[in-house]
């Protein structure tokens, strides 16, 4: 199992350990420990005591990963936020007059749904919403049903404007953006572990200045767009060295002309 057998009940249904115990299984293989502290190491402990070999700890770095969100929202309140940004060579994510679409080429942009697949929610500001009047949804054969809830991020407002009609308008729900620690934890109660952010640039420069980014989804296309809108504008550096040292890469990958890179947050 990739993560400790819970050892509490849940309003999901009885303790998985309950359940193994249960069925008495020669052996029992876990990645890494619960976080929660209803659970974390007494599901092992327990099997243990019960005379259930249990070994801790193969594939323990993808498991960690794998579980990642969830152990921010336990341990900080908010889920773990990816920001993707589509740039070209010299970090612009649109022209000048807002188009955008598109930057990247197919490959990226199948690899960015793939992504979407693997999180519980997308972010955009109201900017991207109003410009791009998105579908945000996952256009995968057989992951079609994977797409998240979206979010749009306003400080103004209320609902949806009526003119927009693009799938994420229609399906979106409305954060206010006067408080985006706030925001996020409103994401982590209702269950968010993992949080998309998909633009545009005053979000990304706002959560980046504020230290709320934790990965980083860079896919760069061999174009040079001049004058065009920056990835992310002031983000409140004052001395170089402040720069260094905060992003990790963990992968980089060509995707058709494309580029793609991630990089984690080194906290
Ligand atoms: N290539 C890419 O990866 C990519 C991705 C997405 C978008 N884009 C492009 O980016 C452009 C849109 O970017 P944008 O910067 O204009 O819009 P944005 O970042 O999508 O939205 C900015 C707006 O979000 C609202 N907001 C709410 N809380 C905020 C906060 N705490 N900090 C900052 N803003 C907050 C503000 O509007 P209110 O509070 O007034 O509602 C603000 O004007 C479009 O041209 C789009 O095509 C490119």
């Amino acid at each position: 199992m990739t993560l400790e057998p819970c050892a509490h009940e849940s309003a999901r249904g009885p303790a998985c350990t309950d359940l193994i115990l249960g069925r008495r299984p020669a052996r029992v293989v876990v990645g890494c420990l619960d976080p929660d502290p209803r659970t974390h190491g007494q599901g092992v402990a327990r099997l243990r005591a019960a005379g259930i070999p249990v070994e801790v700890g193969p594939g323990q770095g993808q498991a960690e990963r794998l579980i990642a969100g969830f152990r921010r929202r336990l341990t900080d309140g908010r889920p773990e936020v990816t920001l993707k940004i589509a740039s070209s060579l010299d970090g612009c994510i649109a022209l000048a007059d807002g188009t955008s679409r598109w930057i990247t080429g197919p490959d990226a942009r199948a690899h960015a749904h793939l992504e979407r697949a693997r999180h519980d929610a997308i972010l955009v500001g109201s900017g991207t919403l109003t410009a791009d009047d998105p579908a945000l949804d996952v256009r995968l054969p057989g992951l079609e049903d994977r797409t998240p809830q979206p979010y749009v991020v306003s400080r103004t407002w209320t609902a949806i404007p009526a003119r927009l009609s693009g799938r994420a308008a229609r399906a979106a729900r409305v954060l206010d953006g006067t408080d985006l620690p706030a925001a996020l934890r409103e994401l982590a109660d209702a269950g968010v572990n993992r949080l998309l952010v998909e633009g545009g640039a005053g979000l990304a420069r706002a959560l980046v200045a504020a230290d709320l980014v934790d990965r980083l989804l860079w896919y760069q296309a061999p174009i040079l767009l001049g004058a065009g809108l920056p990835a992310l504008g002031d983000i409140g550096l004052t001395d170089l060295a402040d720069a260094h040292g905060r992003w990790t890469c963990l992968q980089r990958r060509t995707l058709g002309q494309d580029h793609l890179a991630v990089f984690a947050r080194t906290r």
